[in-house]
């Protein structure tokens, strides 16, 4: 891995934090081998992982919805690309639950049989870089920045964990074709999470009924995760997130930018996200009426 800055090194186009895995462990992906009932959860940071790690838990473990004895979302769903903890997933039972931020470029290439399936989950950039920068002043692994408008720039020349915004959703888009992936917003979820809990079981081939769908959409909502140890983080050590900070639940709004952006920020990054997703038939929500 090529050393960029004291926190982050590059690897194949993709940048981690340093020390959070090895050259040799990604590239062991490669060989990682996929099974059917495999679910993958692939986000760009900040764009409503845990969230839908909850989600995606409760759908799938259905044992667990109305026990408080279940491990927590890391031991449920734990990261792909990440050595700490990292046990032998071929030991794991089916179905396996992963939630990543790799591009397709590092991801096991069995994933493209469309065999496992994958929720993509993306979020409107703007709001996406302010709880990223929140994120960095919390966070060991990532360098507290000096100011909002450094961390943009860095963060629009992809020189952030994970890289390029712009680069993983359009990648992730672009080769939607080769894979059994369901794309999702973080803000459709906010607007309805009742349906996204929906599309999220049909996908999975788990139609719930009413009662379990109410269930699940209860025990996702920001109030009721911002207090369940098992699935807001908290439980991770003080070494590495700085609870006095920031925290893995911080808002939870779409239209948070708005506090954080001046004009001046704003004219610019309309003008590079025009440039640069302009032909991509996405549509984000970038604030609430
Ligand atoms: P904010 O920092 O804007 O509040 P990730 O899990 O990918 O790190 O994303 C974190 C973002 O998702 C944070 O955004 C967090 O508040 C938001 N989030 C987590 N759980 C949520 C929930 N149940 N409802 C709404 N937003 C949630």
């Amino acid at each position: 891995m090529e050393k960029i800055t004291d926190y982050l090194c590059k690897y194949k186009d993709y940048i981690f934090a340093v020390g959070v895995t090895t050259a040799e462990y990604i590239d062991s992906l490669q060989n990682f081998e996929i099974r059917d009932t495999d679910v993958f959860l692939v986000t760009y940071p900040k764009s409503g992982t845990v969230w839908t790690q909850q989600i995606v838990a409760l759908i799938c473990e259905s044992d667990f919805r109305d026990s408080a004895l279940y491990p927590n979302n890391l031991e449920r769903m734990p990261w792909l690309e990440y050595l700490e903890g990292r046990p032998d997933y071929s030991l794991r039972p089916s179905p396996r639950l992963f939630a990543s931020h790799l591009t397709p470029a590092l991801m096991p290439p069995g994933l493209r049989d469309k065999k496992a399936k994958i929720i993509y989950v993306m979020r409107n950039p703007k709001d996406n870089v302010v709880s990223y920068y929140h994120f960095c002043n919390a966070w060991k692994y990532l360098e507290t920045p000096n100011s909002f408008d450094e961390f943009l720039q860095q963060y629009l020349v992809g020189q952030v964990g994970a890289a390029s915004w712009f680069d993983h959703v359009r990648v992730w888009y672009s080769q939607r074709k080769q894979y059994d992936i369901l794309f999702l917003t973080y803000e459709d979820m906010i607007m309805d999470l009742r349906s996204a809990v929906q599309q999220i079981s049909h996908f999975l081939g788990r139609d719930l009924d009413e009662a379990d769908i109410n269930r699940v959409v209860e025990k996702a909502t920001f109030k009721n995760m911002k207090t369940d140890p098992k699935a807001n983080y908290e439980f991770l050590p003080e070494e590495l997130l700085n609870r006095d900070k920031s925290l893995f639940l911080r808002k939870g709004t779409i239209g948070d930018w708005k506090n954080t952006f001046t004009v001046k920020q704003t004219e610019m990054f309309d003008r590079i996200y025009r440039e640069r997703m302009g032909d991509l038939p996405l549509k984000f929500i970038w604030e609430m009426n």
